[in-house]
């Protein structure tokens, strides 16, 4: 693979400091930055003693015999031989200890409608659907796809799977029909989980019908569970025969209890896509023990969870931030959260601070992206609201401005909130880099520190330690993925090849300071974070080129205000053909179509060819130059530097 140095833009030095309060600090789990370093240092020193310790506090129907087993790296396995369930520990676990009453989820429709939800009617509508699920056949190991809006229904149907040992691939609902086609004949889904629709922005997103079409040619789906959201008149929603049944009259007429089933460590969890460099979107495999570990603990000294508190994170589960900051690793502390259907803005852009007024959340984990957002949308819409519960922030998902991050800081956290920058990714399984709220200080725009037991380095291609550079993992963690689904030879060639299998390669530039800390630096390979939302250039580019008239193209990111990333797609036209608005639109639908509405580039160039080297090679950075309106620089090893020019003056033009 070869990286791209370019796109590693250096953050300016941040001078500022903040420090939590002394009060912060003497309630915090981690009190302290000595208490956070001698932890770090015992975990780095003997991580087994470490995560067994931690592990400890979870429920095990048997314990295991090794905590790490690195023999067949870098297929690593970790509390092999152990026995456990991720649902019971979300659940039984609290019910057990009397917690059975206390609220698991605040839900909040879009359209205003709520509902309260105990750890203990969480439990019987996991246990139903869980039921439900073996009525119709499903068996441990089987694959399910879950494509549902943020509804309570999302949640239990991952803990209905966990439960029974069925491996739950959750789809975004965004996504089209296609990409729920592609994801499930990669991974032979036997069962679709899916809405008669769900609300966004005020509007109707009708699921099923996207459903129907996806799993038109899927031999694979033998079942269609539809959860109807909006009672009768949300939208015509037809069934078919002998596949399709209601959510609703399945859970009826089952029991209220089901045994959880005990899995083996490294039994397969879940599946969830991602994007990497190719068109194909990786089935990312976490599997259960290490997992389970991994996203409790994090869970617990990142967000400083105690018993009181009021969760929100404002993820999709169709993401993984979700599964793990919704799902699984906040379900297993045993916490009140607030989930959220729709938009931040619907009925208007003051919804989010109307939620933590009403539910008094006091603990909020948001992105980037809608950080900026709020802030365009202007003070206003927060002054009125009481938002005094809050005692902590977090962001994820993108490098956070050092802009965005002092209004979040003001505005939403009084001066008085740690936040949190956590920097990890689907394949991580939880956080990596981050401060610990009641130990360091932070700085704007900074993820800070590692997390217990993991060991970042930055290193050059050969592997030499740098200030600046890419960003290495030294050892391997609980909650790292085990597998790309289907394909462990890419698996080692995506992540473990790049420093000679010794180190994990996460695909992002980083830059230690004086101080020690990391920045993030952005990717150095050719995803792209729009909006949070990680999208591979190279899936756009095969969308493009399924066009008649398209020869090549070529996708870049840009910088974007408010979604941190823009896309950018310069398009070479078949030579006769039209470059006009038809062919703009019709390559628009065709990406709607293919991934979804979400990664709709900002721009679509049309060119008459593409600046190559003499090699032949795309030269993307002169593309992404071309659309940031620099300097280009020096241009002479291009094959034909005219091309530049032409791309260059339609581009002001545009
Ligand atoms: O580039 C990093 C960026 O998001 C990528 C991971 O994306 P995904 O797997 O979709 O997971 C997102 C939610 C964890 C990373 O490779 N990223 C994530 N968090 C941060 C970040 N970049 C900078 N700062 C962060 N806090």
């Amino acid at each position: 693979m070869t990286i791209d140095n370019s796109s590693m833009e250096s953050v300016s030095h941040e001078e500022r400091k903040f420090s939590p309060s002394s009060e912060f600090v003497d309630a915090a789990h981690i009190s302290g930055d000595k208490a956070y370093r001698a932890l770090y240092e015992k975990s780095i020193q003997d991580p087994e003693a470490f995560w067994a310790e931690a592990a400890g506090e979870l429920h095990w129907f048997r314990k295991w015999d090794t905590v790490l087993d690195g023999a067949n790296a870098p297929f690593f396995k970790w509390f092999d031989g152990s026995r456990t369930n991720l649902s019971y520990n979300c659940l039984d676990r609290h019910i057990d200890a009397g917690l059975g009453d206390k609220i698991a989820i605040h839900w909040e429709g879009e359209p205003g409608d709520s509902r309260d939800i105990t750890y203990a009617q969480l439990h019987i509508e996991v246990c139903r659907l869980a039921n439900a699920l073996k009525v119709r056949g499903v068996q441990k190991g089987d694959r399910i796809a879950v494509y549902l809006p943020m509804i309570p229904e999302l949640a239990i149907s991952v803990l209905a799977c966990a439960r029974i040992g069925a491996v739950h691939s959750v789809i975004f609902a965004g996504f089209s029909a296609d990409s729920i086609r592609d994801r499930i004949l990669d991974s032979e889904t036997r069962m679709v989980i899916t809405a008669d629709g769900g609300y966004r922005r005020g509007k109707v997103l009708e699921l099923k019908k996207i459903v129907d079409e996806g799993v038109m040619t899927c031999d694979c789906v033998q079942d269609v569970i539809v959860v109807k959201r909006g009672g009768d008149h949300l939208v015509d929603c037809p069934m078919m025969d002998g596949r399709d049944s209601w959510y609703h009259n399945l859970v009826a007429n089952v029991d209220d209890n089901c045994p959880a089933e005990e899995m083996d460590a490294e039994d397969l969890l879940f599946l969830l896509y991602t994007s990497g460099t190719t068109g194909k979107p990786k089935g990312i495999m976490h599997t259960t023990a290490g997992y389970q570990v991994y996203s409790y603990l994090t869970s617990k000294y990142v967000f400083d969870l105690k018993q009181d508190d009021v969760y929100w994170c404002t993820a999709d589960v169709g993401w993984i931030t979700g599964h793990t900051y919704i799902v699984y690793g906040i379900m297993q502390n045993g916490v009140t959260q607030v989930m959220y259907e729709g938009a931040p803005n619907h009925p208007d852009e003051g919804r989010f601070w109307e939620i933590i007024e009403k539910y008094k959340v006091s603990i909020f984990y948001t992105a980037p992206t809608a950080i900026r957002a709020f802030m365009k949308w202007g003070n206003d819409w927060v002054t009125g609201k009481d938002i005094s519960s809050l005692r902590l922030l977090g962001t994820v998902g993108e490098p956070i401005n050092p802009e965005a991050w002092i209004w979040y800081h003001k505005m939403i956290g009084a001066e008085r909130c740690p936040i949190v920058d956590t920097w990890w990714q689907t394949e991580t399984g939880g956080h990596m880099l981050t401060p610990m709220p009641g130990a360091t200080a932070t700085k704007p725009g900074c993820a800070t520190v590692p997390f217990f037991g993991v060991e970042p380095a930055i290193l050059l291609d050969d592997g030499s330690e740098v200030e600046a550079g890419i960003l290495a993992i030294k050892k391997p963690w609980p909650g790292m993925l085990r597998g790309i689904y289907g394909d462990p030879q890419r698996y080692k060639d995506t992540y473990w090849c790049k420093w000679g299998g010794k180190y994990y390669f996460p695909g992002d530039g980083a830059r230690c300071d004086e101080d020690g800390y990391i920045w993030i630096l952005g990717r150095v390979d050719d995803v792209v974070n729009v909006s949070g939302h990680r999208i591979g250039t190279a899936e756009l580019e095969s969308v493009f080129v399924e066009h008649q008239d398209v020869a090549e193209s070529a996708v870049v990111g840009i910088s974007h205000e408010i979604k941190g990333q823009g896309l950018v797609a310069f398009v070479t036209v078949i030579d006769g053909r039209d470059q006009d608005e038809n062919l703009r639109n019709e390559l628009v639908a065709m990406i709607d179509k293919g991934i979804g509405k979400f990664a709709r580039p900002e721009r679509i160039l049309f060119s008459s060819d593409l600046p190559k080297t003499r090699s032949g090679k795309i030269m993307r950075r002169i593309l992404r130059d071309i659309a940031e309106g620099k300097d280009l620089g020096n241009v002479t090893t291009l094959a034909d530097p005219t091309v530049v020019e032409d791309l260059q003056k339609q581009y002001l033009k545009a």
